[in-house]
């Protein structure tokens, strides 16, 4: 396990270096609107809602957003944050904070009005961006190395209101799998269980406090980067979970000069 003070080394990439490799970013508003508007979005909130807040769709995002996305995977790989939990977790990722400075169609992607206002008609529920110092509101995560996964578990909300998550598929030339658990917090209805293998432009959404859900581990030679987004519904936090989820962001995902960094100035401000 590397220290967090190795993982967060910067790597020599400018953001100019990182632009002239990639294609032109499309308008993530049109592209998501070129997409949603031929859905049938009637019937897939009542697929949203029947399987108790969880929707997967293989084919979301139009090619030339996908095609950004894994031009931008395959760019941040040296900024990749590796992370081990024993028999929880192993993986990398790349937080929000190096994708506003390397890859910002991202951040445009994530903001997207037309892309909130179908999960928002998809999950009834008047959606909010994940404040600026939570790191999962938007990251990427990488499986790369032989046993990467990361264990059942819900993503729970340490907010005040509800967390949706969004993954959206970038690479995958692995056996990973996304399994899953429908209904495990309702005691009216049996759970469900599922698993899916989430191809480049597929897209998961669901209320974290709803979905159990795990990775399964990856093989040699495999490699995986998926792409998540977190919104939620009142994004107020009391104190005590904030510190919690910090210390958990820290452990578990990207290090605690990402994370305390960003309190740390949080503090500064208002000093
Ligand atoms: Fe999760």
């Amino acid at each position: 396990m590397s220290t967090p003070a190795q993982d967060d080394v910067i790597a020599p990439v400018s953001v100019e270096q990182s632009k002239a490799a990639s294609p032109a970013a499309p308008n993530a508003d049109r592209a998501v609107a070129s997409r949603t508007r031929a859905f049938d979005n009637p019937r897939l909130r009542k697929d949203f809602a029947d399987q108790g807040a969880f929707l997967y769709l293989e084919d979301f995002l139009a090619p030339e957003v996908t095609a950004q996305l894994v031009s931008s995977a395959r760019g941040l790989l040296d900024e990749v944050n590796r992370n081990y939990l024993p028999g929880h977790k192993q993986g990398g990722s790349v937080s929000r904070h190096t994708i506003d400075r390397l890859a910002p169609f991202i951040a445009e992607l994530y903001r997207s009005k037309e892309l909130i206002g179908w999960l928002e008609q998809m999950s009834g529920d008047k959606l909010q961006l994940s404040p600026v110092d939570d790191p999962h509101a938007y990251a990427l995560y990488y499986y790369t190395r032989a046993g990467d996964h990361i264990g059942w578990h819900y993503d729970t909300s340490y907010y005040d209101g509800r967390r949706y998550t969004v993954l959206l598929g970038v690479i995958d030339e692995s056996s990973c799998r996304l399994d899953y658990e429908l209904h495990t917090r309702n005691p009216d209805v049996p759970d469900q269980p599922g698993s899916v293998q989430i191809p480049p432009g597929g897209l998961v959404f669901f209320d974290g406090d709803k979905l159990r859900h795990r990775i399964t581990p990856a093989s040699a030679n495999e490699m995986r980067v998926s792409l998540t987004f977190e919104y939620v519904t009142d994004p107020n936090m009391r104190p005590w979970r904030r510190f919690i989820s910090n210390m958990k962001d820290a452990i578990a995902y990207f290090g605690f000069r990402q994370v305390f960094r960003q309190m740390t100035a949080r503090g500064k401000d208002r000093a």
